[in-house]
């Protein structure tokens, strides 16, 4: 039988997400959006690129949940990007209550379902999909650290004159200003960076990668970046789907791994049919743990924030 994807929110990065998911034929597709049309009419216009591309799957749109009972795989990315004069904590509460609102719908009509979440603040609105479906914890997870790793990747290919596909890496923590890439453990073609780069130039593009969302909303202006971050939710998707068991870091609910409880993390896991099926626990130096912890601690702080003023 065929598989099926929901994707909530047929914004920039749901719309790309239906496109690559048709692309690979990973799953027929419903899109979910509260603005009556925009889903229907962009899951036509992926369906009717099928005869070009030569994807045969099924896309529709809906402005209701009935169409995606017994959906394998929900990505949501309902929600808003920050706009002038809100908040961190505003924004916060307003994707609240939206991902809030579409888990218990998800909830509802794909119980079996395995969410990955978009949607901004990223580790934050994993805890809030967690606590609202009472899904078990392997079948909750975040995309961030893929996207986050793949910008590093690509400053370094960049950098060194080589293939991205040559770099390995992996960054760890929230999404946000304090993620935690780890030069240590980055290789290229199997070498070492640190006997390839200077401290110097390793540590100005952990400060790209860590500015790596803010550099693209600067070109942008009116909305963040989508084309990596589909990509990255839907290399997740593909894992899972097919069971290829990759291990990727995505933000994970912790209860005790790296010395966290309660919140979700950026951190290595293996993807497969049953959603996050091992957390890997790396030995980290001292100076990692502490940049780890205090990325734990910002999270903390978000989830603190909804436990006083939502109630949750
Ligand atoms: P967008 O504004 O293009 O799309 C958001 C869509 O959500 C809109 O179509 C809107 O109508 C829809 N929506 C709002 N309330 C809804 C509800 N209750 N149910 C269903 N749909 C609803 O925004 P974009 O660029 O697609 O980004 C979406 C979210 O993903 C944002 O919060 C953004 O910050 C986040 N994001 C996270 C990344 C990550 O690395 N975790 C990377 C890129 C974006
Ligand atoms: C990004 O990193 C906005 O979280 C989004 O591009």
């Amino acid at each position: 039988m065929r598989k099926k994807v929901t994707v909530v929110g047929a914004g920039n990065v749901g719309a790309n997400c239906a496109l690559r998911l048709a692309g690979k034929e990973l799953a027929d597709v419903v899109l979910v959006d509260v603005v009556e049309g925009v889903p229907q009419g962009k899951g036509l216009d992926i369906l009717e690129s099928g005869p070009v591309e030569g994807y045969d799957v099924s896309i529709t749109g809906s402005n209701n949940y009935e169409p995606t009972a017994n959906s394998d795989v929900v990505i949501m990315t309902a929600g808003f990007p920050r706009k002038p004069g809100m908040s961190r904590d505003d924004l916060l509460l307003a994707n609240y209550e939206i991902v809030k609102s579409a888990t218990e719908q998800v909830a509802k009509y794909s119980p079996n379902a395995i969410l990955i979440l978009v949607t901004n603040p990223l580790d934050a609105m994993c805890w809030v999909a967690y606590q609202v479906s009472k899904f078990a914890r392997n079948r909750v997870i975040g995309m961030a650290g893929v996207l986050d790793t793949a910008r590093y990747r690509t400053f370094l290919a960049a950098e060194l004159g080589v293939s991205v596909e040559n770099i390995s890496a992996l960054v760890l923590g929230g999404h946000g200003d304090t993620m935690v890439p780890l030069p240590r453990l980055t290789t290229v073609g199997g070498i070492p960076l640190t006997e390839l780069l200077t401290q110097e130039r390793i540590d100005a593009i952990v400060q790209r990668t860590r500015d790596g969302g803010a550099e693209i909303v600067k070109y942008l202006k009116t909305g963040s970046a989508y084309y990596a971050p589909s990509a990255s939710a839907v290399e997740m998707a593909e894992s899972i789907l097919k069971d290829k068991k990759k291990v990727l870091p995505c933000a994970a609910y912790l209860e005790g791994e790296y010395g966290h409880t309660g919140i979700f993390a950026g951190v290595p896991v293996k993807l497969g049919s049953d959603g996050i099926e091992k957390i890997y626990e790396l030995a980290l130096t001292d100076a990692e743990k502490a940049a780890l912890d205090r990325s734990a601690a910002g999270v903390q702080e978000l989830i603190d924030v909804l436990k006083q003023k939502a109630g949750i």
